[in-house]
């Protein structure tokens, strides 16, 4: 079946200057623990994530990718520096409008699947929305239903799916709000590598044909292949940016700085 979601759907509008970036972080350290415990998981990281571009981060085990991500989407607080979600300084939010920030304007995908084991499919995919008060768009909802390929299992529970078809409906769940940006840490690192790639085309698709923004975590550089533009954390700090990466390419530049056994204090 080859549907495709619509590419007649709004893109979110950028409203100023920093409207070219869905997200974005300036300066960012996030220390962890104190004293001789104490890890600097990101060491001042600038880095912006492109309106209607899929992004990912790449970088060795301990680098960071995991602590920025979280930083960015408003999971995790910095230490110091800001994150902005579109114009919006994240930072400075208290929890209850951070939490509805969350809900309003981005989509989360964990390796993990994440999705409510006494829901049907359907109700797992419009959970954020209802969560947010927020009425789904039908079209966009149906769009994303047939992209995904779920149409006959929207009334299955996550337990009667494969782990393939688990992660499709958390894409689809990301997606369901229209988000500013969806972020997604190591979405394919529970599945096989077919599956894997479904979604990966998936998160692609839906970026290329509806203008969305996707800001993926990954340490494989066949997953980093299908986005856009690659950046590169090593050590808590931002050492490269890589535009139309190939897996070669992004393997090459991973080999140069993934060495790296110890943390800094
Ligand atoms: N809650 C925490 N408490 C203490 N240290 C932490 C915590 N979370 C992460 N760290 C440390 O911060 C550093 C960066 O961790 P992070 O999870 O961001 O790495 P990552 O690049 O996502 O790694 P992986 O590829 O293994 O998932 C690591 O040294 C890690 O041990
Ligand atoms: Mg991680």
């Amino acid at each position: 079946m080859t549907t495709t979601v619509p590419t007649s759907e709004p893109t979110p509008t950028p409203t100023s200057t920093s409207a070219a970036f869905a997200a974005r972080v300036v300066d960012a350290v996030k220390l962890y623990g104190t004293g001789d415990t104490r890890v600097r998981a990101l060491d001042g990281v600038s880095v912006d994530f492109p309106a209607g571009r899929f992004t990912a981060i790449m970088g060795p085990s301990g680098s960071g990718k995991s602590t920025l991500m979280h930083c960015a989407a408003g999971l995790d607080t910095l230490t110091s520096g800001s994150a902005f979600i579109g114009d919006t300084d994240i930072s400075a939010l208290d929890d209850r409008r951070l939490t509805l920030l969350r809900r309003r304007r981005i989509g989360f995908v964990f390796q993990s699947f994440n999705l409510l084991p006494t829901l049907t499919v359907a109700e797992n995919i419009t959970l954020p929305l209802d969560l947010a008060g927020e009425r789904p768009d039908p079209e966009w909802l149906d769009a994303l239903v047939d992209t995904v390929g779920l149409r006959d299992r929207l009334h299955h529970r996550p337990g009667e799916l494969s782990g393939g078809q688990q992660q499709r409906v958390a894409v689809a769940r990301a997606f369901a709000g229209s988000p500013d940006v969806v972020f997604a840490d190591e979405p394919t690192g529970n599945l096989d590598s077919r599956s894997g790639q479904e979604v990966l085309w998936l998160l692609g698709r839906t970026v290329r044909q509806a203008a969305r923004t996707v800001v993926m975590v990954t340490h494989d550089p066949v997953a980093a292949a299908h986005a856009d533009e690659v950046v590169f954390l090593a050590d808590g700090r931002l050492v490269d940016r890589m535009s139309e990466p190939t897996a070669e390419r992004v393997l090459d530049r991973f080999k140069s700085f993934a060495p790296h056994p110890s943390r800094r204090r």
